[in-house]
């Protein structure tokens, strides 16, 4: 059985005073919460404020981005040492708002899930289609080839001790959340896809849903087999929201 993991992804949100506030309550609320993994990834300007609160709570922290390069001539970069010496556990990479709007490609992200992984952190790689690959019925293919970039890089064991969140794009911040059963298929194809390399490791992997998950709609999706928890958006900048979603997953197992 898969420990569920909710992961906040807080994007570009709030003030050293309000992300206090919001960690402090995550906090405080999931000291009742066990059996599964939480963790929340601040701005990396937030990392300290926000590690300081979260030392010896359940509570981990990751960053939303990390550079492709260990050190050096970077303006404006962190590297995933930084992020490590701060206090982080895990890293996401691949959010679809870095590749959309960064142009971060499918080897630039393969790349940065081999740097994390290789400073023993944990990449949570994100996926996803667009509406327009959606319709075109190209979901698989899209999944696929975002995957396969990453085992032809990193090998058939790539996703040992990684996590997966499938995010649709469409279902990002717009209030569309994908339906339990679109989810779940989706779910079940990557992890078949990750078997056909690894069996052992996609039993194991977590495969994270994102994409407007609230406290209305959580636990219907956590419920899904192949869906072991969220990675939230909007709905984790109030700490009474994420946390309901929290239990969702604590009651999913
Ligand atoms: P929303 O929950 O706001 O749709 O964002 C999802 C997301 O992008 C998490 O990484």
């Amino acid at each position: 059985m898969r420990t569920p993991l909710v992961a906040g992804n807080w994007k570009m949100n709030g003030s050293r005073e309000t992300i206090k506030e919001l960690i402090n309550g995550v906090v405080e609320g999931a000291k009742v919460l066990n059996g599964i993994d939480i963790a929340v990834c601040p701005s990396a300007i937030h990392i300290a404020d926000v590690t300081e609160v979260t030392a010896g709570s359940n509570v981990a922290v990751g960053s939303q981005h990390a550079c492709i390069e260990l050190k050096g001539a970077f303006t404006g970069e962190t590297s995933i040492d930084m992020i490590k010496e701060f206090g982080c556990q895990y890293a996401i990479v691949g959010h679809s708002e870095r590749r959309t709007i960064y142009g971060e490609t499918d080897e630039m992200v393969a790349k940065k899930f081999a740097v994390v992984k290789k400073t023993g952190m944990i990449p949570i790689f994100c996926i996803g289609e667009t509406l327009e690959e959606r319709e075109a019925n190209i979901t698989e293919k899209v999944c696929a080839h975002q995957i396969d970039v990453v085992f032809a890089l990193e090998g058939d064991n790539a996703f040992e001790g990684a996590v997966i969140a499938y995010e649709p794009v469409w279902a990002i911040g717009t209030g569309k959340t994908a339906s339990p059963e679109q989810a779940q298929a989706v779910h079940a194809f990557i992890r078949q896809h990750i078997a056909e390399r690894n069996a052992d490791i996609a039993e194991k992997v977590q495969i994270l849903y994102g994409g407007s998950m609230n406290p209305m709609n959580a636990k219907e999706l956590m419920d899904q087999k192949d869906i072991d928890g969220g990675l939230i958006g909007g709905a984790s900048l109030k700490h009474e929201d994420f946390l309901v979603i929290c239990q969702a997953a604590q009651v999913s197992i």
